[in-house]
């Protein structure tokens, strides 16, 4: 069975063909990334206007690249939800036509989860390596993205509880405002895991927030990055936090990326552990982009007794191959959207 995959809840026109839920076909992503540095974080705007410039022609390249028409796909699926609404519409006003026209069932796709989903996914199909693992049930699943920070336990496919959630910034949030912060631009995420390499991770204390449960929290977090800035800049609170990063030396701001991160991290394996001894799964997936995070998937795994499954760096970021994948299990289950005509966007969608 091969499965169409949309995505469009970001920044990210994604499409993408999975065959029978882990066999990869083709992949297409058309980031519009570039096109919101200038303003340090995604507008919400311009991301739906590229996503309908772009649209089109990644299904037709995907398709393409499997070597596929219609004829050959089983079924659409594409997300509905949680993102910008904008960006959204795009994606799911494209699928509800495509499946109409070509008389194919539409599934609709919950983000987050479909995340996890990434780890189903033959990665031997994404990097050259001979064969990949499968995760097995119960499965703790760690969300780890722009939007989401999210721990959940799944019995089996569709059969999962969310243990908690973060209660304000997502960790990638923090990234991206930490990465402002100190002068790094768009997507922070990245630049700070960089820039964290050469600084000192010991250089500054910093709050791990103390929350219940397994719920989590980034926002306390993000102002003492800003308190400890204003402090090593020798400004005043009022100081404007756009040109803090002027005043800071190359020492600092490595040192603020690095201390920064290593608490961060830190939270998460905090909480993922605690969640391993009580629920003692068969297996840990990581997943989200921040999941790219080098730090953050050795010493998770580091930490773990279980080998920890990581999606490939391609599939950790926002992409169609997720979507695809759990569109599939939804197939199996039988699970179509109703009426096509009638699916609608949910961006504030949880799990
Ligand atoms: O999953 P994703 O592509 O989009 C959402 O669904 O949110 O995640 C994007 C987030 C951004 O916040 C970005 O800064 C973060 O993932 N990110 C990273 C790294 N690469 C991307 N955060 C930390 N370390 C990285 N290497
Ligand atoms: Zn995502």
């Amino acid at each position: 069975m091969r499965i169409l995959g949309i995505e469009s809840s970001c920044d990210e026109t994604a499409a993408a063909v999975v065959e029978n839920g882990n066999h990869l076909l083709s992949s297409v992503i058309a980031s519009s990334s570039d096109l919101h540095v200038a303003y340090g974080g995604v507008v919400p705007e311009i991301a739906a206007r590229s996503h309908i410039e772009v649209m089109m022609p990644v299904i037709n390249q995907a398709l393409a690249d499997a070597e596929c028409t219609f004829e050959d796909i089983d079924g659409i699926a594409v997300t509905n939800g949680a993102g910008l609404g904008g960006s959204l519409l795009i994606g799911v006003m494209t699928a509800r036509t495509l499946a109409i026209i070509n008389n194919k069932p539409l599934y609709d796709i919950n983000h987050v989860l479909a995340h996890v989903y990434a780890s189903f996914i033959n990665q031997s199909d994404v990097k050259d390596i001979k064969s990949s693992k499968m995760p097995g049930f119960p499965i703790l699943a760690v969300v780890v993205s722009g939007g989401h920070t999210q721990l959940m336990l799944f019995k089996d496919h569709f059969d999962y509880k969310l243990l908690g959630q973060t209660q304000d910034d997502a960790i990638g949030e923090a990234f991206d405002k930490v990465a402002k912060i100190i002068g790094l631009p768009y997507p922070g995420g990245p630049n700070i895991a960089k820039l964290a390499k050469i600084g000192d991770q010991n250089a500054y204390e910093l709050p791990i927030a103390k929350m219940e449960g397994y719920d989590f929290s980034f926002s306390g977090l993000k102002t003492a990055v800003l308190r400890l800035a204003q402090r090593e800049a020798g400004v005043s609170l009022d100081f404007p936090s756009t040109k803090l990063s002027e005043k800071l030396s190359e020492a600092q701001k490595a040192n603020i990326a690095a201390s920064f991160q290593r608490v961060a991290i830190q939270t998460i394996i905090n909480k993922a552990k605690k969640a391993f001894e009580e629920f003692n799964p068969a297996s840990v997936v990581l997943a989200g982009g921040v999941a790219t995070n080098a730090e953050l998937r050795q010493q998770l795994n580091a930490s773990l007794p279980v080998e920890l499954i990581c999606p490939d760096i391609k599939l950790c970021t926002d992409n169609a191959a997720m979507i695809a994948a759990l569109g599939y299990y939804k197939a199996q289950k039988n699970q179509p959207v109703a009426d096509p005509y009638k699916l609608a966007i949910e961006p504030s969608l949880t799990v």
